[in-house]
Order: structure tokens, then sequence, then C-alpha cells
């Protein structure tokens, strides 16, 4: 009959066991679907050989005849890439920082090429995004020695900044002694509200508008180039001396960094990128110096 079944084939394996049922073990051929399958990923297996790079040897690999490699396929995309950035590009070099930070598709390309520059240039000294360090100050706040608007901030990258605290104790070639500053930091210590000597701030705080001259930088009122003022006049801003009333220090705000900052002095200097590129680093095309300035005047969350 059709139906009958072929009998089963066997490996001839059998294994007794005592109620008489024996185990056998059965060799049923492979589906053809399988077989094919399987004779089809050989084949395949041998053209790539051939074509691409596959097996190592002793001095490298079987290259492939189509001369296929990642590294090319990386420079082809990379390629691409630039190529599609181009247009982007040419229109960011032509706008002002103005009008890129009133375009949002604009902005926001420049402000991720901006982050890369940072990454590469700045971060070993402004800390990952921007967080600062000592003497290295944070540029995620609102708190600026030379201005946070996106013309300051251009400036400040492109031609560098030194910040001139001048020494005042008479060890470091200042003229005041080791009493006067200690009278001029309980004076600083007052403007932060932290813990001092009333009577030696009181001292201090006649040194520092009068004798030590510290008003003529840090104004009047001890709040910095930026917002300060001398007998009513405005500071000149590009002194950058810190706002000595906010509690956000560069050096530190305890009394010993304190007296260090007056006795000795600090100069941090902010390396030039652009125009005034002295050697530090390297130097930055215009277009990167845009994207870096764009892109750390949203770190303090800038408004435009
Ligand atoms: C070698 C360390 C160093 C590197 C690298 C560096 N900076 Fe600076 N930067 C400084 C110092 C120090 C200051 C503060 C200068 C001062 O004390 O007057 C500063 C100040 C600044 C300021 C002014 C902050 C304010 O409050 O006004 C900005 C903005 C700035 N840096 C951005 C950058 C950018 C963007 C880069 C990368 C292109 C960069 N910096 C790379 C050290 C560095
Ligand atoms: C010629 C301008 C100038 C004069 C005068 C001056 N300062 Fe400064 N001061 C600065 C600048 C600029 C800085 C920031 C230095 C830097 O960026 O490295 C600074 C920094 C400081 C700091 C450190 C602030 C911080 O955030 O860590 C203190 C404290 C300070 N000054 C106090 C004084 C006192 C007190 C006097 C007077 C005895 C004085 N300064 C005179 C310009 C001046």
């Amino acid at each position: 009959m059709a139906d009958e079944k072929k009998p089963v084939e066997t490996t001839g394996h059998q294994w007794d066991d005592d109620e008489g049922y024996p185990l056998k073990e059965y060799n049923n051929p492979l589906p053809k679907w399988w077989l094919y399958t399987f004779y089809a990923t050989i084949v395949w297996a041998v053209i790539y050989w051939v074509f691409f790079p596959a097996w190592p040897t002793l001095s490298g690999f079987t290259k492939g005849t189509l001369g296929w490699s990642q590294y090319k396929q990386l420079d082809e995309e990379i390629a691409t890439a630039k190529a599609a950035q181009k247009p982007f590009d040419d229109q960011l070099a032509k706008m002002s920082l103005k009008e890129i930070s009133q375009d949002p598709r604009l902005l926001q390309y420049a402000i991720s090429g901006g982050k890369a520059v940072f990454g590469d240039n700045c971060a070993p000294c402004h800390g990952s995004g921007g967080i600062g360090a000592k003497g290295f100050p944070t540029l995620v706040d609102d708190d600026w020695l030379y201005g946070g608007s996106l013309a300051a901030i251009h400036e400040t990258i492109d031609s560098g900044r030194t910040g001139a605290m001048p020494a005042h104790l008479e060890a470091h070639d200042g003229s005041f002694n080791t009493a006067q500053v200690e009278n001029l930091t309980d004076y600083v210590l007052s403007l932060s509200n932290q813990p001092h000597d009333a009577a030696q701030a009181f001292k201090g705080k006649a040194l520092f508008n009068g004798e030590a001259g510290c008003n003529g930088c840090h104004g009047d009122l001890g709040n910095g180039s930026l917002k300060g003022t001398m007998e009513g006049e405005a500071l000149e801003a590009s002194v950058g001396a810190p706002n000595l009333t906010d509690g956000i220090w560069l050096y530190g705000g305890s009394r010993k960094a304190i007296n260090q900052s007056i006795a000795k002095g600090r100069n941090g200097k902010m390396p030039a990128w652009g125009s005034g590129f002295e050697g530090f680093g390297r130097k930055l095309d215009p277009l990167s110096i845009k994207e870096v300035s764009l892109y750390v005047h949203t770190l303090s969350g800038g408004s435009f």
C-alpha cells in the first residue's frame, strides 16, 4: 500500500533496557531545504574569500580582489559627511554670531560643532562640559570675568585673556605688610558674608578703597570690573577683576586662599585660539571659534 511506511533506517547503535524496549539511534536524512542552504553558505564563503579581505597570512591578510577595506569605507563616509556639511559651513562663515543665534537650525548645527571643538581643546583646563576647576573658571554659571555676551565670549576665545591681580605683600614686591594684608583679607571675607574680624575688616575697607586701590579694578563695592563702579564711574571691563561679593571663587574663598591671592597676586592665563594665537595648543579656524563661542554661550544658559 502507498501509505505503508518505509522501515526506519538506524545507525546500528542500540541500547537494551530491562523491560524489552530497546533504545535505537535513527538515521533520518536532513531536510532538502536545509541541505541546499548549507551548500549555498559554503559557496558564498568561497566567493567572499575571493572578493573581500578574509584570511590571516604571515605577513598580513588576504586582501580580496575588490580592494574593499573598512578604512577606505570610513574615509568615503567622512568625505560624504563633509560634503553634506559644506553648505552649512559656508552659510555659518558668512553670518554674524547674532544672525546664527536667531536661526534655530543653524544654531543647533553650530553648537554641536562647538561641543566637539570644546572637548578637543578646552576641556583639559575648563573640565568636561565647562564645569571648571581651581584657577580655571567654570563656564556653566552666569558669573563672568570678562563678560557673557556672545561678543565678549568670542573676544576671549579669539584673542585670549590674562588676569592681572598684582601682588601686595612686601615680601612679594608689593607695598603692604603682613598686618595690612590680613586686614584686607578680613574685608574681603566680610564682602562675601563669611566669618571675619570686624575691626580688621574696617581697616581693610579703608585700604581697599584708598591706599591699596583695589577699587580701581574690583569696584567700590567689590563687585568686580563688569558690574562695579569707582566713584560712580564704570570700570574697564577687560580687566577681568572678579566679583568678590558673590561667593563664587576662582582661587578659593577660604581665609588662606584669599590671603594668598592678595599677598602673591594671581595671573590666570586664557590662551588665544584665533587672531591672538601665540603657539599654545592648535590655532582654530574662524568657523570653529564661532561655533565654540555659541556653545560656551549656551552652557551658561545665555539668552540671545
Ligand atoms: C591652558 C588652560 C586653558 C585652556 C586650554 C582654555 N582655557 Fe579658557 N581660560 C583659562 C583660564 C586660566 C581662564 C581665566 C583667565 C583669568 O584668570 O583671567 C580662562 C577663561 C576663559 C573664559 C572667560 C570666562 C569668564 O568668566 O569671562 C572663556 C569664555 C574661556 N576661557 C573659554 C575657553 C574655550 C572656549 C577654550 C577652548 C577653545 C578654552 N577656554 C581653553 C584657561 C584655559
Ligand atoms: C589691576 C587690577 C587689580 C587690582 C588693583 C586688584 N585686583 Fe584683585 N584681582 C584682579 C584680577 C584681574 C583678578 C583675577 C586674577 C586672575 O584671573 O587670575 C583678581 C583676583 C582677586 C582675588 C581672587 C578672587 C577669586 O575669585 O579667587 C582676590 C581675593 C582679590 N583679587 C582681591 C584684591 C584686593 C584685596 C585688592 C587690593 C589690595 C586687589 N584685589 C587689587 C585685579 C585687580
